[in-house]
């Protein structure tokens, strides 16, 4: 389908998500948590059950024919996935993990432990999700590298000044989230990679809540490394993929030991697999990954400029009817400025509460520091309500949404 900007087909979309279509208490469920995970379109899962009747095996092992196939699905599988986000290197340059977080540990163990020191700097921003955050933060502690953190500006955006002054000679990782999960921010990631390249240093882009949102070709951004779950784009739990240049990859140690990672093994030594393999220890996630390729061409089906137009489109107008209330306080960038979530609260209602009351009505929101705490101290706030978009999503659902939180703004009045 081609990528000019069309409108999604959202009734026929829907119809490959029969979750929602559930009725709790005899209303139909509003589905606004998919910036936590998304709904698995039917596709995905008959890849997932027609895997396990048709095709079940380990892959790298067998001889037989089974094992044959489910070796070769699963290697194709990295090829789709390289080619969704725009990696030349194909397969090489895609590493299959458990899900994001995994993905930026490997590149902050097998990368950082060996490569930081004292005197080195680890740049991040100010909205980075605990999956980089903490990762690199702890991997620093260990190395004696220090982290620093660019900050935020009153309207939620990147402070780029502050990111030209951070970003020296002394930096060797730049990690950047390309879109805040709290904040709905679209960071310049590229900038950010232009700028590390300047100065010697690599760019990993933080893209969980980008790669299943809007087009990400891995190589306009120039990002050295690029991690993002399965489980937020329509694909399965379990799985996330670690994108790194090819030439990064090949200079780095193992990240987990064992079975299939290896080449040749004698009792003193071990010598390492070939890409991705290397990185990839153990049975690996096979049906997880057969199914992320066939997400991706549900995605590709639809057209993902196409997905980040009908979800900044839902953005915009929550945004605008939040913003029309005096007594909600939204976060992040402008309504027309942002990727498909709004994060906000309401005066004098606790996040956790105001989701558990738009749960009675069948609304399915997230409270809390979305895994972004130190983001929620600088807004100055404990905790938020998050509601978030996807392809299967409609205005009508944000006018649910509004309407119980009018129920709750009744109920503490
Ligand atoms: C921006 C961002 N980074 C990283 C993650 C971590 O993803 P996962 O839990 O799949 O590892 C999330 C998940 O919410 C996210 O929103």
């Amino acid at each position: 389908m081609s990528q000019h900007a069309q409108p999604l087909d959202v009734e026929a979309i829907r119809a490959d998500f029969p979750i929602l279509q559930r009725e709790f208490d005899g209303s139909r469920l509003v589905y606004l948590d998919n910036a936590a995970t998304t709904q698995t379109p039917e596709p995905v899962v008959e890849t997932i059950a027609d895997y396990y009747r048709t095709t079940n095996a380990n892959v790298h092992r067998g001889l037989h024919q089974l094992s044959q196939e489910a070796s070769v699905a699963y290697e194709e599988a990295h090829d789709r996935v390289a080619e969704f986000v725009g990696a030349s290197g194909g397969r090489e340059e895609v590493v299959f993990t458990k899900n994001t977080t995994e993905a930026v540990n490997l590149v902050a163990y097998a990368w950082g432990l060996n490569e930081l020191g004292p005197g080195d700097e680890v740049v991040l921003t100010e909205m980075e999700h605990h999956a980089a955050l903490v990762t690199w933060q702890q991997i620093a502690k260990r190395t004696g590298a220090d982290c620093h953190y660019v900050p935020i500006t009153d309207e939620g955006r990147l402070d780029m000044d502050a990111a030209r002054e951070m970003i020296t000679d002394d930096t060797a990782m730049v990690s950047a989230v390309h879109v805040s999960n709290t904040l709905g921010t679209v960071n310049p990631v590229g900038e950010l990679a232009d700028i590390a390249h300047d100065h010697g240093a690599y760019m990993f882009v933080d893209a969980a809540q980008s790669v299943p949102n809007r087009p990400v070709d891995v190589e306009q951004l120039d990002a050295d490394f690029l991690a993002f779950s399965g489980h937020k784009m329509g694909g399965p739990t379990g799985i996330g993929v670690l994108y790194g240049k090819r030439h990064l990859l090949e200079g780095m140690e193992p990240y987990l030991y064992g079975g299939d990672m290896i080449l040749k093994v004698t009792f003193e030594d071990a010598t390492w697999n070939e890409l991705p393999w290397k990185f990839e220890a153990g049975t690996p996630v096979i049906s997880q990954g057969i199914a992320l390729a066939e997400a991706c061409d549900y995605l590709d089906e639809l057209g993902m400029a196409n997905v980040e137009r009908h979800e900044a489109a839902l953005a915009e107008y929550a945004h605008d009817r939040l913003t029309s209330f005096d007594d909600v306080e939204v976060y992040g960038p402008p309504g027309d400025d942002r990727g498909g979530l709004v994060a906000f609260n309401l005066d004098g209602v606790h996040a956790p509460d105001l989701s558990s009351i738009l749960n009675d009505s069948a609304v399915a929101i997230r409270a809390g520091d979305h895994c972004t705490q130190p983001l929620h101290d600088v807004l100055g706030t404990a905790a938020s309500a998050r509601a978030s978009f996807y392809v299967y999503n409609t205005r009508e659902e944000v006018d649910r949404l509004i309407e119980a939180i009018d129920d709750a703004r009744q109920l503490f009045a």
